[in-house]
C-alpha cells in the first residue's frame, strides 16, 4: 500500500505515520471513531458521523482536535490523494499521550489519526448472495452508544462467525437481539421492518437513522422493538445496516434459512433507496 494518511496535522505516507508508545488509544483503548463511506469520490452521511463522533467525545470528556470544516478538509484531502472512488475513511481520536495511569492526563493532546480503505462497496457477493450470522452473547460494556475503539469482542464474533462457516455474528442479550458485531440488526416480518430501539445497549447507526427515515417515507411500516432469536430465525427477512455495508441482506440466522435463502424484497428495495439518496446528499 502505498497511502497517504493524516496524523497529528500532516499528511505523511503511511509507513511514515508514527503515534507515541504511551497513547491512551493503544494502552487502555480510551479513543472514539468514525467510518464515512465514499462513494463517487464524495463522502456520506458526513454531517451524521461528526455529530455522533462529537457526542462520544463529549461523553467521555475527551478534548477535540479539529473542528467541523477542518475534518471536512482532511476527509476530502485524503480522498482526493489517495484517489478513492469508493471505500471508506477511518477517523480516530484518542485522548493522546502521557504516562500510564488510570487517572485521565489534565494535559495530553489529542490523537488525530485518518486514513482510506479503497474497496467496492456496491456489488460485492455479499450483496448478490445475502450473508449468514451466528448469535454470541454480548458481553460488551454497558455504553455501546459511544463509538469507542474497544473492539477485540466484535473482533473474536467475527472469528466466531468464520469458524461456524458464517459471516457475522448478532449479540444476543437477556433473551433479546441487541444488534450486529459491527452493525445494526433488523427483521423483516409480515411487512414490518422490526430493529431494537435506541439507547445505551447498541450503536445509534447512521445508517439505520437514515434508513429507517427513508423506510417511513416509501410508507414502509418500521417498529422499533427488541426482537428475539427465535423471532429471526422465523423471521421473512433479516438484513444489516451500516456505513461501510449500506443495507446488506441477512439470508441465514444460525444455521436456518431465512426466506427463500435469498436477499429478500424489503432488504433490496431499502438498499437501493439507501444509496440513491445517500448519492444524492454526498458531499
Ligand atoms: N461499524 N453497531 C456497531 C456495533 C457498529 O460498530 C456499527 C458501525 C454500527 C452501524 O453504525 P453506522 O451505520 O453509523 O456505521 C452499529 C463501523 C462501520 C465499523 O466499525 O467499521
Amino acid at each position: 500500500m502505498n497511502r497517504i494518511v493524516y496524523v497529528n496535522g500532516e499528511y505523511l505516507p503511511e509507513e511514515d505515520a508514527k503515534v507515541s508508545i504511551f497513547d491512551r488509544g493503544f494502552l487502555m483503548a480510551d479513543g472514539v471513531y468514525e467510518v464515512t463511506s465514499v462513494l463517487d469520490g464524495k463522502l456520506l452521511e458526513f454531517d451524521g458521523h461528526l455529530r455522533r463522533l462529537e457526542r462520544s467525545l463529549g461523553e467521555l470528556d475527551m478534548g477535540k482536535p479539529a473542528g467541523f470544516d477542518d475534518l471536512l478538509e482532511i476527509h476530502r484531502e485524503l480522498v482526493a490523494r489517495n484517489a478513492v472512488d469508493q471505500g471508506g475513511v477511518y477517523l480516530q481520536i484518542t485522548r493522546g499521550a502521557a504516562d500510564r495511569d488510570f487517572v485521565f492526563p489534565k494535559d495530553a493532546e489529542p490523537t488525530l489519526v485518518l486514513f482510506t480503505q479503497s474497496r467496492p462497496l456496491l456489488d460485492t457477493p455479499a450483496v448478490a448472495n445475502g450473508i449468514k450470522v451466528i448469535f454470541s452473547d454480548d458481553i460488551r460494556w454497558g455504553r455501546r452508544d459511544i463509538k469507542t475503539v474497544q473492539l477485540l469482542y466484535p473482533s473474536m464474533c467475527k472469528m466466531m462467525a468464520k469458524a461456524a462457516g458464517a459471516d457475522d455474528a448478532w449479540l444476543v442479550e437477556d433473551g433479546f437481539v441487541t444488534e450486529g458485531s459491527s452493525n445494526n440488526a433488523y427483521i423483516v416480518k409480515d411487512g414490518r421492518i422490526i430493529t431494537r430501539d435506541l439507547s445505551s445497549d447498541i450503536l445509534h447507526g447512521i445508517t439505520r437513522a437514515s434508513v429507517l427515515k427513508y423506510a417511513a417515507e416509501a410508507q414502509m411500516e418500521v417498529v422499533e422493538r427488541p426482537f428475539s432469536p427465535d423471532e429471526a430465525r422465523a423471521a421473512d427477512e433479516a438484513f444489516i445496516t451500516s456505513a461501510s455495508t449500506f443495507v446488506l441482506p441477512v439470508v441465514g440466522v444460525d444455521g436456518v434459512q431465512i426466506g427463500d435463502g435469498a436477499p429478500g424484497p424489503v432488504s433490496r428495495r431499502l438498499r437501493e433507496i439507501y444509496i440513491g439518496e445517500s448519492r444524492k446528499r454526498a458531499i
